[in-house]
């Protein structure tokens, strides 16, 4: 079971999430639990103020550091001992397939999601063990955030999604993009599906799909071939991908 907590102004959000899908399969078959704190729970006033002006100026409000960190106490407290707790931020490392990995290998962690222009800097020096981000923009506040990167997580526990096998094959899990995939019908008037997936030669359709998987690398995230060491299997069968190409090009 891991256990993680998500620290959101917004648990409705949340809870959407966590109630459908493989998450809320995770959750029902008791694989994943996931706390959820609201900061607002402890705001120092009788408005529950968590978010003040900036000093300097400038736009918007930032979260205050004791209603967050208190909540990320609180957090901490649902979560096993020592569980990093992650920032979810624009300005944090980027969240990838490596780093799904290492955090599945956790048995908990705490995940923050702020609003508004962000949060008190001493917050971030005081209580954070990591900042992650989901790509270079901004959203308006880390729920999102905080969501795919348990969802991420979560695939890769033992037993959450069904099938194990489709983890393995899926984009990014080996470093390359996943082959493209068909179901019926058989021919339709946006093509034919290729002869070789309803041959029923296993072995044929495993080379098939992995001359697809390096040869899309290739065409669409050229990037992620660049650090890899290849094969001899690999290098024919992308090598015979690239000259179809060129051919059909
Ligand atoms: C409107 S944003 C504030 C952005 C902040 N002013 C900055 O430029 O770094 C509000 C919150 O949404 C979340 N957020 C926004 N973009 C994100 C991203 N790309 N990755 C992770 N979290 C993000 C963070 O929790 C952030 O503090």
């Amino acid at each position: 079971m891991m256990r993680t907590a998500i620290v959101s102004l917004f648990p409705e959000l949340v809870d959407a999430f966590l109630s459908a899908g493989v998450l809320g399969r995770a959750v029902r078959d008791g694989r994943l639990e996931c706390a959820r704190i609201n900061p607002r729970d402890y705001a120092q006033d009788a408005r529950q103020t968590v978010d003040d002006r900036p000093f300097g100026g400038g736009a918007g409000m930032v979260m205050m550091v004791e209603p967050l960190g208190e909540a990320v106490r609180q957090a901490r407290s649902t979560v096993p001992d020592g569980a990093p707790v992650v920032f979810l931020s624009p300005q944090g490392e980027r969240f990838d397939h490596r780093i799904a990995d290492e955090l599945a290998a956790l048995d908990g962690f705490v995940l923050v999601a702020a609003r508004y222009e962000g949060v008190d800097e001493r917050f971030v020096a005081t209580h954070v063990d990591r900042e992650l981000s989901i790509g270079d923009y901004v959203i308006s506040g880390g729920e999102l955030a905080a969501l795919v990167v348990l969802d991420a997580v979560a695939r890769l526990l033992p037993g959450v999604v069904g099938n194990p096998n489709s983890i393995t094959s899926e984009s990014h899990v080996d470093g390359l993009l996943d082959y493209p995939q068909y179901t019926r019908p058989e021919t339709h008037t946006a093509g034919r599906t290729p002869e070789v997936l309803l041959s029923g030669d296993h072995g044929a359709v495993a080379r098939w799909r992995r001359r697809q998987a390096l040869g899309r690398t290739w065409l669409r995230r050229p990037d992620l071939l660049l650090d890899r060491e290849l094969g001899e299997d690999d290098r024919a069968l992308l090598a015979s991908y690239m000259r179809d190409t060129a051919k059909a090009g």
